[in-house]
């Protein structure tokens, strides 16, 4: 077994089976079962590589190659809390976090899915009497809003989940604040008030800078209306595995929830991450996006390679990203619901496999990792970029994802977003040609995968985000890099502290000389 791809035999066979030559229209004709032969499907979520530039060949040989890679080998170790996250020495569990109570996850000889239960536990709790109006404030007056400030995988999830669930007739309202810009926080607090707001400060390290500014404005802001001396802490809940830093905050022990060093940020919407769309939704919801995770787990960690979906995806984008040569990669939701999701794929996929050293500490010098993801709901993104999707110099592969039983009364406008979603699927594989004008041509040929959900809820969702959660892992496993550690996001933050602390010492030129021109300019 080896541990690099472009060792393995079926890299070498894969690279004789020559993308380029492949036809789509072609291999319809050939084969009228094509369309069974690459649908798959899994409780309520089907999936089409049809029209993705394989053949039965290339889909044993993409196959081969996790075989070759040890894919289940791996798969079973992330599930069995083996510390595959070696670079910083941790378990990689965000799958235990929707397991049931009565199984078992041992780490260092402790069952985690007891804390992770009993965190579940607070959590419903909580949600319940917020929700119910019986958390009350300073003033004794029920909370009306709720403001998530987290940035990254401490925002992202929540974000998406509460954006795609939430109906018109929440009994909370549910902000979010990430950057550091302030207009961000002054957003969300112009629609709340201090008596009946309550703030979520959700940080795994409780660290990062964007987080605890926006978090000590709040606080100042909430000092601002009742008076420095007054205890508002019960306005002030954390969730972080920094405990210490969340007491010195003046955040009470009992309004700390935990995070584990087992749960990367990007994976971790699962735990009391989720606190805030529990808050904002329900915990019933928050329930049921845990069991479509669940089951998503269950069809990865079950079944054969070559029914696999999550596997299937990851190869499938494997052999777009380094034998097609393609370094994009498009999401297109049609569905406005989902219009967050490229946000959050974007941090899932890049930040887990933006990598350019293996596991072994040596430079990749012979492929391609982790391709630039992008995307926007449909139909916008149709009068906006699909321009370079159909007749760029590039083949960009598209994911098309679209609901069966959207839950709207404008049914006639679902009718037009599903006919439009299968439009350019087909008219990316199909083209037309205009010899008359090659301005007009469009070649076709360009590899998509469409993914339908037949429910847009949460149980749904949860399987969604789990099945690119897999297909990330199993690429980085392919690709054999530690999808789990983010190391690329510290000398950013390391120069920003410089820039803030020092002026303009210690940086290039241009750099100084920015810095000095935006001073010079300051009214
Ligand atoms: O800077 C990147 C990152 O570390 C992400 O991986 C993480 O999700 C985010 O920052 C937030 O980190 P924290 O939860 O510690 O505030």
């Amino acid at each position: 077994m080896s541990t690099k791809p472009t060792q393995t035999k079926a890299w070498k066979s894969l690279e004789s089976l020559s993308y380029e030559d492949i036809n789509l229209n072609l291999l319809f004709d050939q084969n009228p079962k094509r369309f069974d032969e690459f649908s798959f499907e899994t409780n309520g979520l089907f999936i089409d590589f049809s029209k993705q530039k394989i053949t039965s060949e290339i889909k044993d040989t993409l196959c081969q190659l996790a075989k070759e890679m040890n894919v289940a080998e791996k798969r079973d170790a992330m599930f069995a809390g083996e510390k595959i996250n070696h670079t910083e020495g941790r378990a990689v569990l965000h799958t235990a976090l929707r397991r049931p109570q009565d199984e078992k996850v041992i780490i260092d000889g402790h069952n985690v899915i007891l804390d992770i239960h009993n965190t579940l536990g607070q959590m419903k709790k909580l949600a319940d009497k917020v929700r119910g109006g019986d958390y009350k404030g300073f003033t004794d007056k029920a909370i009306t809003d709720v403001v998530s400030i987290g940035i990254g995988g401490s925002d992202l999830g929540p974000r998406l989940v509460y954006d795609t669930l939430k109906s018109d007739q929440e009994s909370i309202n549910l902000h979010f604040v990430a950057n550091i810009d302030g207009d961000d926080l002054q957003a969300a607090l112009n629609q709340c008030h201090p008596e009946t707001t309550l703030f979520i400060v959700i940080s795994k390290s409780f660290g990062t800078q964007e987080t605890l500014t926006n978090a000590l404005s709040a606080r100042q802001w909430m000092r601002n209306h009742f008076g420095d001396d007054k205890d508002i802490s019960d306005h002030f809940i954390a969730v972080s595995a920094n405990v210490d830093k969340a007491l010195a905050f003046g955040i009470k022990e009992e309004n700390i929830y935990p995070m584990w060093d087992w749960v990367n940020g990007r994976f971790s919407l699962w735990s009391a991450v989720g606190l805030s769309f529990a808050l904002g939704l329900g915990f019933d919801k928050f329930h049921d996006l845990l069991s479509g995770a669940h089951q998503m787990d269950k069809h990865f960690s079950e079944t054969p390679l070559d029914q696999n979906i999550p596997v299937l995806m990851a190869l499938v984008g494997i052999w777009n990203t380094n034998f097609g040569n393609s370094d994009v990669l498009a999401v297109l939701p049609y569905a406005e619901k989902l219009k967050l999701l490229p946000a959050y794929l974007q941090q899932l996929e890049m930040e887990s496999n933006g990598k350019r050293v293996d596991n072994e500490g040596a430079l990749i010098k012979d492929y391609d990792t982790c391709p630039t993801l992008f995307g926007e709901a449909g139909t916008k993104g149709q009068h906006s970029f699909y321009q370079l999707l159909h007749q760029g110099t590039a083949d960009i592969p598209c994911d098309f994802i679209g609901v069966i039983n959207p839950d709207t009364k404008y049914k006639n406008h679902h009718e037009s977003l599903i006919a439009h979603m299968l439009a350019q699927g087909q008219a990316m594989m199909q083209g037309k040609l205009s010899p008359d004008n090659l301005a007009k041509d469009f070649v076709g040929n360009k590899p998509s995968t469409t993914i339908l959900l037949d429910k847009l809820d949460a149980y749904h969702l949860g399987m969604l985000i789990a099945l690119y959660e897999h297909k990330t892992a199993v690429q980085g496993f392919i690709w054999n890099v530690n999808s789990f550690d983010q190391f690329g996001v510290e000398l950013g933050k390391e120069m920003a502290r410089n820039i803030e602390e020092n002026g303009m010492s210690n940086t290039d030129p241009s750099t100084s000389r920015l810095y000095s021109r935006i001073h010079k300019g300051k009214k």
